[in-house]
């Protein structure tokens, strides 16, 4: 059987302080720049979510994208857009809002849902020429 991957792109705005409270005020400036800014700053992300499986002979899909669509907003986009990662989002609490964290706490909420398909690969994309991706590794 064919193993196909198939892909959908997510945008998402939310803001952030990178800050590591157990690390003194001035560590933190020094480690993290214009990203510990205390009054927050904000990204335009971009989130390509990628599943990989058989394909269905009765529907010629993997799995059908508006479902994966529907499944990614409403577990994670719709938790994290126009929000504080440090302040709003629950499966963030205690931890560094870096991109690097950000994907692995997604990828531990979308994996469980995707069946029979199975997540391969989260590329977050902070900025159009920064981004981090994850393969559940
Ligand atoms: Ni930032």
């Amino acid at each position: 059987m064919a193993q196909v991957t198939v892909t959908r792109r997510l945008q998402f705005n939310a803001a952030h302080r990178v800050h590591n409270p157990a690390l003194s005020d001035e560590e933190n400036r020094r480690l993290f720049g214009k990203c510990n800014h205390p009054n927050w700053h904000g990204h335009n992300y971009t989130l390509d979510v990628s599943v990989a499986g058989d394909i269905d002979p009765r529907t010629g899909y993997v799995l059908d994208l508006g479902h994966l669509k529907r499944i990614v907003e409403t577990h994670v986009i719709d938790r994290v857009d126009h929000r504080n990662f440090n302040l709003d989002v629950d499966f963030m609490q205690g931890t560094i809002p870096t991109s690097e964290n950000i994907v692995v706490a997604f990828w531990r909420v979308i994996a469980p849902l995707v069946a029979p398909a199975r997540l391969t690969r989260l590329v977050l994309w902070e900025t159009p020429n920064n981004y981090v991706e994850y393969e559940g590794r």
